[in-house]
C-alpha cells in the first residue's frame, strides 16, 4: 500500500473507465449531457464549475453551461431547473453551492428531478442511499469509497470516525461506511473530547472545514486518514482540514492536498452522469 494516497491517478482511472463506457454508449447512439448551472461570482465556484466541465469533454460527455447573474431570482432558477428536467436530451443537473442570499438551496435542490440529480443531493437519493437502493450517491462521500477500496484499504469491520456532519459529506460519508460494514461514529462540533474518540479510529475521514485542525495528538498510530478540507494558509498554500506534515509519520496512509480527495469528486460526478443514462432508462422498462 502506498503511504501518500494517490487521488489523482485514482480519479485518472475512473474517469478513464468513464471515457470508455462513454464511448460505448455513443455507438448505440446514447448521447450524454450534463446541464451545469452557477448564480453569482463566487471565484472558488467559478474554478469547480469550469474543472467538471473539462472533465466532461475529457470523458465524452456534452456539458450546457448556464451562467446566471448574481441577481438571478429564485422563481427564475426554478423555472430553468423545470425546464431541464422536462428536456429528454439533458441526462444529468448540477446547481453549483452556495447559492447567493436570497435563494432558498432546499427549495432549489428538492427543485431537481431525482433521475437528474447526479450530485445525489435531492432527499429522494438521500432516503435511497440511506436503505441501500439503487440511486444517485453524493460525489465527495462515494469518492473517498472509491479511494479507499482502490487502494486496498479494507473498510469492513473498521473503525471509522468521521468528523463533520455536514449534507454533503459527513452524514452521507457515515452512511456509506455503514453499509460497506465499518463501524461508525459521527463526530461534530459539540462532540466532547474529540481527540479521545478521533484516536480510537482505524479510519479517519476529516471534513470540518477548518485549516490543519487535525494534528499527530488526535491519530492512532498507524491510522488512515482522508482529509476533505481545502483551503489557503498564512503562505497562501493550499492545505486541508489535516496537518499534513505533523500527520504523516503516524498515519499508514493519507490523503495529500491538493491531489488526495478533490479529484475522486469530479471523477464520481462523471460517474454519476453515465449512472443517469442506466437509471433513466430502468424508468422507461
Ligand atoms: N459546492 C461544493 N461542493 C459541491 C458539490 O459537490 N456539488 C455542488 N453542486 N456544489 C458544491
Amino acid at each position: 500500500m502506498e503511504k501518500i494516497i494517490d487521488g489523482k491517478s485514482i480519479s485518472q482511472a475512473i474517469k478513464d473507465e468513464c471515457k470508455e463506457r462513454c464511448a460505448a454508449y455513443k455507438e448505440k447512439g446514447l448521447d450524454v449531457t450534463l446541464a451545469v448551472i452557477i448564480v453569482g461570482n463566487d471565484p472558488a465556484s467559478k474554478v469547480y464549475v469550469g474543472n467538471k466541465k473539462k472533465a466532461c469533454t475529457a470523458v465524452g460527455i456534452s456539458s450546457l453551461s448556464y451562467e446566471l447573474s448574481e441577481d438571478t431570482t429564485e422563481e427564475q432558477l426554478l423555472k430553468l431547473i423545470d425546464d431541464l428536467n422536462n428536456d429528454s436530451k439533458v441526462n444529468g443537473i448540477l446547481v453549483q453551492l452556495p447559492l447567493p442570499k436570497g435563494i432558498d438551496e432546499k427549495k432549489v435542490i428538492n427543485a431537481i428531478s431525482p433521475l437528474k440529480d447526479v450530485d445525489g443531493f435531492h432527499p429522494e437519493n438521500v432516503g435511497k442511499m440511506c436503505i441501500g437502493e439503487d440511486g444517485f450517491v453524493s460525489c465527495t462521500p462515494a469518492g473517498i469509497v472509491e479511494l479507499l477500496k482502490r487502494s486496498g484499504i479494507k473498510i469492513e469491520g473498521k473503525e471509522c470516525v468521521v468528523v463533520g456532519r455536514s449534507n454533503i459529506v459527513g452524514k452521507p460519508m457515515s452512511l456509506l461506511l455503514l453499509r460497506e460494514n465499518a463501524t461508525v461514529t459521527v463526530c461534530h462540533s459539540k462532540t466532547k473530547d474529540l481527540k479521545e474518540v478521533t484516536r480510537r479510529a482505524d479510519i479517519l475521514i476529516v471534513a470540518v472545514g477548518k485549516p490543519k485542525m487535525i494534528t499527530a495528538d488526535y491519530i492512532k498510530e498507524g491510522a488512515v486518514v482522508i482529509d476533505v478540507g481545502i483551503h489557503r494558509d498564512e503562505n497562501n498554500k493550499l492545505c486541508g482540514d489535516v496537518d499534513f506534515v505533523d500527520v504523516v509519520d503516524k498515519a499508514s496512509a493519507i490523503t495529500p492536498v491538493p491531489g488526495g480527495v478533490g479529484p475522486m469528486t469530479i471523477a464520481m460526478l462523471m460517474y454519476n452522469c453515465l449512472e443517469s443514462v442506466v437509471l433513466q432508462n430502468q424508468q422507461r422498462d
